[in-house]
């Protein structure tokens, strides 16, 4: 049997890394910027950790988690999502008692069992952001600004952002009750799966794709409707400063996400070109999580950037770093020469290739060309002798005759 990766498991090849390494970085520099900090946390936890946050009804604890019993017989989990692994090591470090408002970002591998297609992989990787310690509407609106900064940056203008509030233990009960009242008439024409979810989890048939349920629920009430007057403040307070900072939002009230620890405020940045997989960054407000998971009564808002998501919206771009300098030798007598300056040039920072098996002229100047060098040059007797060389501009032949010294040589690529 060939030894190949698990179904829904991706390699990220080199041609695909500098991708992944514009998205990180765009978002480290913003997430600095903001004053967020990197933490990093284990890929596996106990699997009650994601029971008692994530939910029990939920399609991700229901069917999605890479759970097992480890040879000492606790049941373990792979994550399936950041914020969960975030807060347990916010309490058990007691984070909060350093500072009253923490800013934390991660990024790394998370895994779902999901049925695996274009966007949706049961090894994906997330870029989180998370604040802890502020209620103030204020908080919403500079994650969801800095959201938004994050796309605007990698120059993804398409996806769009979408708030809802999903209220509070408050005003959700009532609501919950007017759902099931009217989804209770239209039972019959739901999916199994919504069916299930009308005794566990009303609220998500709103977000259900099968046709049947999106034309049945068409008119159920609405949460933004039966909010309580808190809810309600918070909301428009969100909106206030969204339009303050001139951020472009829609409102979706039929947004319910997949993570039973929402409060208030959630969001999504959807785009139109994956098909269903629309979602590329979502969160929302977490206020009962934290006490939830046995630590101080602690609000908290955040979001994931779905990394994959976003390396396929960023298309056919090249991201893959080129040589500046490729050199070339006529035969092994030049070998030193050649590898003195390589040695050099890599130490002041010029990013060199050379040919490292005394091939041809031709195909080494074939590698140059492969590998999109930006100058080339030919090492032979003549040029050791006089210490000068022809170096080439491969974009357009052109040719600068350099002294064959290190700090010449860096300045005249760097110039150029
Ligand atoms: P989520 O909506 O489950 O939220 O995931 C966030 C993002 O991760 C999605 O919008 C999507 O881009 C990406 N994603 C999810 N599942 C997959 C998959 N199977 N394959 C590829 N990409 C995927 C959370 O995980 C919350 N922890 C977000 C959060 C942080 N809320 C508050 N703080």
């Amino acid at each position: 049997m060939a030894l190949t990766a698990i179904k829904g498991f991706n390699d990220i090849l080199p041609e695909e890394s500098g991708r992944w390494h514009y998205i990180e970085q765009a978002a480290r520099s913003i997430f600095e910027l903001n004053g967020f900090s990197e933490i990093r946390v284990p890929v596996m936890e106990k699997t009650e950790l994601f029971c008692r946050s994530i939910g029990d009804a939920t399609d991700i604890v229901e069917k999605e988690m890479y759970t097992f019993v480890d040879k000492g017989e606790n049941s373990v989990t792979l994550r399936p999502e950041g914020t969960a692994g975030v807060m347990r090591a916010f309490i058990e470090h007691k984070l909060y008692a350093q500072d009253p408002v923490t800013k934390l970002f991660y990024l790394g591998p998370m895994f779902r069992y999901e049925r695996p297609q274009k966007g949706r992989y049961r090894q994906f990787h997330q870029i989180g952001a998370e604040i802890t310690g502020v209620c103030d509407p204020l908080s919403d609106t500079q994650v969801l600004n800095m959201l938004v900064s994050f796309f605007h940056e990698i120059g993804l203008d398409e996806p769009s952002l979408q708030i809802n509030s999903l209220g509070c233990p408050e005003c959700r009960p009532a609501y919950r009750s007017a759902l099931c009242l009217f989804l209770e008439e239209r039972l019959e024409s739901l999916c199994e799966d919504c069916k299930r979810r009308f005794g566990t989890n009303p609220l998500r048939t709103l977000d259900c794709k099968v046709p049947g349920c999106v034309e049945a629920t068409k008119g159920a009430p609405s949460m933004l409707e039966h909010l309580c007057g808190d809810c309600n403040l918070h909301f428009d307070s969100v909106r206030h400063y969204l339009d303050l900072s001139t951020t472009p939002y829609s409102i979706n009230p039929r947004m319910v996400r997949g993570l039973d620890y929402y409060t208030r405020t959630t969001f999504e940045v959807v785009t139109g070109l994956l098909g269903s997989q629309s979602a590329v960054a979502a969160g929302g407000r977490y206020d009962g999580l934290i006490s939830q998971l046995g630590g101080p009564a602690i609000p908290g808002i955040g979001f994931a950037i779905g990394l994959e998501r976003v390396a396929l919206l960023l298309g056919q771009r090249d991201f893959t770093t080129v040589p500046d300098l490729f050199i070339a030798t006529m035969g092994t007598g030049e070998r030193d020469t050649a590898f003195r300056l390589m040695d050099g040039l890599l130490k002041s920072g010029v990013r060199v290739e050379l040919d490292y098996e005394c091939k041809s002229l031709k195909s080494q100047m074939r590698r140059a060309d492969k590998l999109k060098a930006r100058f080339s040059v030919v090492i032979g007797e003549n040029e050791v002798k006089s210490g000068k060389a022809s170096f080439k501009r491969m974009s357009d032949g052109s040719v600068t005759e350099v002294a064959l010294i290190v700090d010449e040589i860096a300045r005249t690529l760097k110039l150029q």
